[in-house]
């Protein structure tokens, strides 16, 4: 038996020892997503987060994705095996700073995607995630809203609305990054190909788009769907799943800068050594728990389908 084979067999059988159910995002380097027990999208996991009957959370993927699951199960251990997996999207906006905001728009309800820490959920009304986020805002009476932290998203969200948006300027700079004459490069090469679009992407790049849709929603449509050619405008963890439940389709991605780094950290021992000593724990604290599960439980509430 060859090393990974050996790796691979001991992760499956601490999991099962430990009473542990691993999830992993889609973007998560391609021999995590394949070991994982459930892959998904941010809502997809934190529902699965929430419901899962077993005591040990082993979330592979970044750090506000785990601090979602410590938030909606705390009375379950939540391993992140690579603490040091940060969101620079996370990382752009502070309690403080949403606070500040709150004050200049008094009423409007804070809107929060996923992608924040548990503190500024707690500043916050409601969350959304890229699978949600238009129902969320529909979901809301007042005619106003504060939308944090990304501003692309909050850009796509106000195309969709008629109600009055109010911006925190952040970004993911995987998405934002993508060059607008790289996509043009590849739709050219391409013309017959389906364009799928993460909402982080900038809005010339979304105003290109055929459909934009969160990671599990592009899943899910390219599963469906006749055509057999697909650009797809997000990073580039998503092919491994597309290219294996679609072997006959063709996908392309439009810039090899489409990486996250931070995703891209966790490896199979890493996996290993959290199942083995069951660290390292992401815990929150019970205060900033119970106002972003609020935020969170909202969100959840709010139905699946239009
Ligand atoms: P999804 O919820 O669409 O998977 O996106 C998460 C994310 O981090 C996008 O950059
Ligand atoms: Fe954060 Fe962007 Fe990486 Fe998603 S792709 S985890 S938003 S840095």
């Amino acid at each position: 038996m060859n090393q990974r084979q050996q790796i691979i067999n001991e992760i499956r059988r601490l999991a099962a020892e430990r009473d542990a159910v691993i999830l992993a995002h889609n973007y998560q380097p391609d021999d995590i997503q394949e070991i994982a027990d459930i892959t998904g999208d941010s809502l997809g996991l934190s529902i699965e987060a929430a419901k899962t009957p077993r005591t040990v959370i082993v979330f592979c993927g970044v750090y506000f994705m785990a601090e979602s699951a410590a938030i909606l199960s705390p009375e379950k251990t939540v391993l992140l095996p690579r603490p040091d997996a940060g969101c620079p999207l996370a990382d752009c906006i502070t309690p403080e700073g949403l606070r500040r905001m709150k004050e200049k728009h008094p009423g409007a309800p804070v809107v929060t995607y996923v992608n924040s820490s548990a503190a500024v959920k707690a500043e916050s009304d409601i969350c959304c995630t890229s699978a949600n986020a238009v129902r969320v805002v529909h979901s809301l009476a007042e005619k106003e809203v504060i939308l944090a932290p990304d501003r692309n998203l909050g850009h796509y969200i106000a195309t969709q609305t008629d109600k009055v948006c109010h911006l925190w300027d952040g970004c993911c700079c995987v998405h934002d990054e993508l060059p607008l004459a790289m996509l043009r490069k590849a739709m050219d090469a391409h013309p017959d190909a389906v364009v799928l679009a993460h909402p982080e992407c900038r809005p010339e790049i979304l105003a290109l788009a055929h459909h934009i849709l969160s990671t599990s929603g592009m899943l899910a449509y390219v599963r469906k769907s006749a055509e057999e050619k697909f650009i797809i405008a997000t990073e580039m963890g998503l092919l491994y799943q597309l290219r294996r439940d679609n072997p006959d389709k063709e996908f392309i991605l439009p810039s090899s800068t489409l990486i996250c780094g931070s995703m891209k950290k966790t490896t199979l021992e890493d996996l290993r050594r959290s199942l083995e000593t069951l660290t390292p724990v992401v815990t929150v604290p019970e205060e900033i728990r119970r106002r972003a599960r609020r935020a969170l439980d909202r969100m959840l509430a709010v139905p699946r389908e239009d």
